[in-house]
């Protein structure tokens, strides 16, 4: 059976690690050409090899979201190398510190928060909608968080910048709808990542709270979130637009 995606080309930022990887697989087994872009360039390396051993076609691109020549470089690599550019997850992210009280978090904290988790988003679209737009059309998703939709007190700025996000891509998706890209956000509930890692790491009770709290009783794994984005991506979803869809266990439901 064909991929649902077969042909097409992708590209995934945060791929080296966690979800944006789970979604560089997912992409590569539905048959996308899947463009691997992050800072880190092993981890980067080390998902292309994972998609290669596979069977499938991917290539590396490193990669600062916050740099905007280097988020234009990317997109033009990617067609450089793959002719096209139909499918992106715009997805690399930080967490900040967690637990702190935003009285307490520095100016540089947010500089750096804001810079990854929102302006790196918005980069990605200014390069991308434009490719799309001459080809007639893409799909995009973005990754905000649950903390995107409600107030988080574990983790106020980065919460702010998931906000952020949702805003953007509702807009962007109103802006470019005409143009046949359309723009949604993925908001994962807590997933099996390095990400949790690090709040475990500063909170060893948190991942037994933060299970507790997600009706399913239990965690996302990164690949149940890179099933939504693919669903999204594909043309299955060909009339959802500005959408944020939570893939949280239940947990914003209550
Ligand atoms: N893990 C969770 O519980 C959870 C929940 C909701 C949303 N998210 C979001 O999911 C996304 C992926 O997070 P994850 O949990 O897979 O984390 P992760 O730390 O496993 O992966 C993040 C990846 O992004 C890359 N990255 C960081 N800064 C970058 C930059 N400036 N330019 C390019 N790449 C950069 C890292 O190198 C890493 O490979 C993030 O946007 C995160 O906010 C995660």
């Amino acid at each position: 059976m064909a991929g649902r995606l077969q042909g097409k080309v992708a590209l995934v930022t945060g791929a080296g690690s966690g979800i944006g990887r789970a979604t560089a697989l997912a992409f590569a087994r539905e048959g996308a050409r899947v463009v691997v872009a992050d800072a880190e360039a092993a981890a980067g390396e080390a998902t292309v090899a994972r998609i290669r051993e596979e069977g499938g076609e991917a290539a590396f691109v490193r990669v600062d979201v916050t740099r905007a020549e280097q988020v234009a470089a990317m997109v033009a690599q990617a067609v450089q190398r793959y002719g096209r550019l139909d499918c992106a997850h715009n997805n690399a992210g930080i967490l900040g510190q967690p637990f702190q009280p935003l009285t307490d978090c520095s100016e540089e904290a947010w500089e750096r928060l804001m810079a990854v988790n929102l302006k790196g988003v918005w980069l990605c679209l200014k390069y991308e909608i434009p490719q799309m737009v001459r080809q007639g059309g893409g799909a995009i998703v973005n990754t905000a968080s649950t903390a995107g939709l409600v107030g988080s007190a574990a983790f106020p700025l980065y919460a702010a910048s998931k906000h952020g996000v949702i805003g953007l891509t509702r807009s962007a998706a109103l802006q470019f709808a005409g143009a046949g890209v359309r723009i949604n956000a993925v908001c994962p509930g807590t997933t099996r990542t390095s990400m949790l890692a690090q709040i475990v790491q500063a909170d060893p009770r948190f991942e037994a709270a933060t299970r507790a709290r997600h009706p399913l009783g239990r965690l996302a794994e990164p690949e149940e979130v890179a099933a939504a984005v693919v669903w999204l991506c594909s043309d299955a979803a060909s009339f959802v637009t500005g959408h944020a869809l939570a893939v949280d266990g239940g947990l914003l439901a209550q």
